[in-house]
C-alpha cells in the first residue's frame, strides 16, 4: 500500500558515489517546484550534500532527519523552508552516521522511516517527497526504499556505470518481496554525459539495451555550472538557469510528470 493516496515518495538511490544522486534530488526537486508542485527533499545522507546545495546552514541542522527518526523532535521542527518557494527540506546533520549502527539494534529496522510517514498525515500536503541518499545499501537506504513509492537510479556515464548496478537491483527486489510490494523503478537516470566522449555514448548504448523502456529520454550533461551550483548554496536552475545542466534538469521535470500523468490516468 501506498502511504499516501497523492504524495509521491520517491528515493534517489545508488550505492556508488558521486554518480549525481543529490544533484537529482536537488534539481529535480527545485524544477518540480517551480511548477507549482510542493516539494519535500529529505537529506538521508550523513554527508549533508542536499543540505548544503538547498542553502541550510550547519548550525541550523540541529533538527534534522537523525533527530527526527529518534524522537527527539516533532516533525515540524525538523522541516525547513529553502529560498524556493513550495520547497521545503528535513536537512541531515553528522549524527545521522550514527542512525547505521542504531538502526540495526531496533526491531523496526527497516520500517523505521515509513512508520514514521504513516504516523504524519500532514506530509499528504506534498505532491513528492525525494529522499536523497548515502552511497551505500545500508538501513539508511534500506529505510528509504521500504518507505518510498518508487526508486529512480542515477547512472553516471562512465566506465564502470553498471557495476553493482545488479546488487541495487536485487536490494530492490528484496525490498518488494519482504517489505514493500508496491515499490516500482521511478528510471534510471543517465548523468554526466559528455558529448565529446566516445565512452558516454557506449555507456548510453548499454544503459538503454539493460534498462530498455525504465531510462529516461532525458540525459544530464556534464556540465560545469552543475558543479559550481553547491557552493554558493543553491541550485543549478536558481544558479543559471540557462545553462545546459538547468535545462537538462527541467527536461527531466517534464518527463517525470509527463510520465506520472499518464500512470494516473491508466490507474
Ligand atoms: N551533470 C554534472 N556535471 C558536472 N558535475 C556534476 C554533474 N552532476 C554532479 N556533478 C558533480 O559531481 C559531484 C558528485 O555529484 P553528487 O554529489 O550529486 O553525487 P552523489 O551521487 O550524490 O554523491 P554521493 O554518493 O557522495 O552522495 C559533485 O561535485 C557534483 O557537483
Ligand atoms: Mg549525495
Amino acid at each position: 500500500m501506498n502511504i499516501f493516496q497523492n504524495t509521491k515518495i520517491i528515493s534517489i538511490t545508488n550505492q556508488k558515489g558521486g554518480v549525481g544522486k543529490t544533484t537529482t534530488a536537488i534539481n529535480l526537486a527545485t524544477a518540480l517546484a517551480t511548477v507549482d508542485k510542493k516539494v519535500l527533499v529529505i537529506d538521508f545522507d550523513p554527508q549533508g550534500n542536499a543540505s548544503t546545495g538547498l542553502g541550510i546552514e550547519q548550525d541550523d541542522r540541529i533538527k534534522d532527519i537523525y533527530s527526527l527518526l529518534f524522537n527527539k523532535n516533532n516533525f515540524h521542527e525538523a522541516i525547513h523552508t529553502t529560498k524556493i518557494k513550495n520547497l521545503d527540506v528535513i536537512p541531515a546533520s553528522i549524527d545521522l552516521s550514527a542512525a547505521e549502527i542504531e538502526l540495526s539494534n531496533i526491531d523496526d529496522k527497516t520500517l523505521k522511516l515509513r512508520h514514521l510517514f504513516e504516523k504524519n498525515s500532514f506530509l499528504a500536503g506534498y505532491d513528492y517527497i525525494l529522499i536523497d541518499c548515502p552511497p551505500a545499501l545500508g538501513f539508511l537506504t534500506l529505510n528509504a526504499l521500504c518507505a518510498s513509492d518508487s526508486v529512480m537510479i542515477p547512472l553516471q556515464c562512465e566506465f564502470f556505470a553498471l557495476e553493482g548496478v545488479s546488487h541495487l537491483m536485487n536490494t530492490i527486489q528484496l525490498v518488494q518481496q519482504n517489505f514493500n510490494k508496491n515499490l516500482q523503478i521511478e528510471g534510471v537516470l543517465l548523468t554526466m554525459y559528455d558529448r565529446r566522449n566516445k565512452l558516454s555514448e557506449l555507456v548510453e548504448d548499454d544503459v538503454r539495451k539493460c534498462f530498455g523502456e525504465l531510462v529516461f529520454n532525458t540525459v544530464i550533461p556534464r556540465n560545469v555550472r552543475i558543479s559550481e551550483a553547491p557552493s554558493h548554496g543553491k541550485p543549478v536552475i536558481l544558479y543559471d538557469l540557462d545553462c545546459m545542466g538547468s535545462q537538462a534538469y527541467i527536461n527531466l521535470a517534464a518527463e517525470f510528470l509527463n510520465k506520472n500523468d499518464l500512470l494516473q490516468q491508466v490507474a
